[in-house]
């Protein structure tokens, strides 16, 4: 596996790769890796001569300045995972390099970035699109992937290349879940022993609240999330809502409708968990 730097000796590579037709995967990473980071390479790979991973833990888009500094740097265990998963370019540029001047672009997802994460963590997105237009201008893949996890995430992503007028295809890959639930997430190495007990309460509501939805109603499963979260001290939920899949509209109605899709963000303790879970 090649490790780069610099913007420059990447982009150089990757000219040569591309003058002999070769065809760029991009998964793009804050490091902390995990096997649902490993299953973006491996899918990757099935798809595209060449993948590149990129490690860079954003800071434009932490709207908490100390959530940036509790997130999880690991770099030399990470390259070491993806050179076992067979991963060709890793890309860990500093942050004068990414942004050699200040940040200061601002994108309009409109009611996208209004509702869910775009309304419990304001700027989020918006530091989420500078990243990711950046790394994409660098990188210029054929395709890129992102776990469905951060569903949200990907609905930007794809808006934003939309907004570039950009060919770059984004592939949504579906979540992996610990065995006991629990999808993947770096902040997962953060929870303390009870902390990680407590999260896999997370998975299980949200099966429960599906199945609730599905027989008796939107309400009643809205009700049983409230009323489980509050059980637990040490559980903070921020939202979870049941929401049209293509548009994130919240479902009004108390069925649930053809391709609704549920989603929660709650804390533990300090750690901030996501989740989603598709009803239909
Ligand atoms: O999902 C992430 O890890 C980040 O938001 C991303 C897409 C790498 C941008 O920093």
């Amino acid at each position: 596996m090649l490790i780069f730097t610099k913007i420059a000796d990447l982009r150089g590579f990757l000219k040569e790769i591309k003058s002999l037709g070769q065809s760029v995967g991009f998964v793009p990473t804050m490091g902390a890796l995990h096997n649902g980071h490993i299953s973006l390479i491996s899918i990757s790979k099935k798809t595209c001569n060449i993948t590149v991973c990129s490690i860079f833990v954003n800071p434009t888009q932490f709207n908490d300045k100390a959530d940036l500094k509790r997130y999880p740097r690991m770099p030399e265990k990470d390259a070491a995972f993806l050179e076992n998963a067979g991963c060709d370019v890793l890309f860990m540029p500093s942050v004068e390099e990414v942004y050699p001047t200040e940040k200061k672009e601002a994108y309009d997802f409109d009611y996208l970035n209004t509702v869910l994460e775009g309304k419990f963590r304001p700027g989020h997105f918006n530091g989420v699109a500078q990243v990711v237009k950046r790394l994409f201008e660098i990188v210029e893949p054929d395709k890129a992937f992102f776990g469905s996890k951060d569903y949200q995430q990907v609905m930007i992503i794809k808006a934003l290349v939309k907004q570039m007028h950009s060919h770059i295809e984004i592939v949504s890959c579906p979540i992996l879940r610990e065995s006991d639930g629990l999808a993947m997430s770096s902040r997962n190495t953060l929870l303390s022993k009870e902390e990680r007990e407590i999260a896999t309460k997370v998975p299980k509501i949200m099966i429960e609240a599906k199945q609730l939805a599905l027989n008796k109603g939107i309400n009643e499963a809205k009700q049983f999330v409230d009323n489980e979260v509050e059980k637990v001290s040490l559980m903070k939920l921020e939202y979870f809502e049941i929401c049209n899949a293509d548009t994130l509209k919240t479902i009004t109605d108390n069925n649930v409708p053809k391709n609704a899709i549920a989603l929660i963000a709650v804390f533990v303790g300090k750690i901030r968990l996501i989740d989603n879970l598709p009803l239909n």
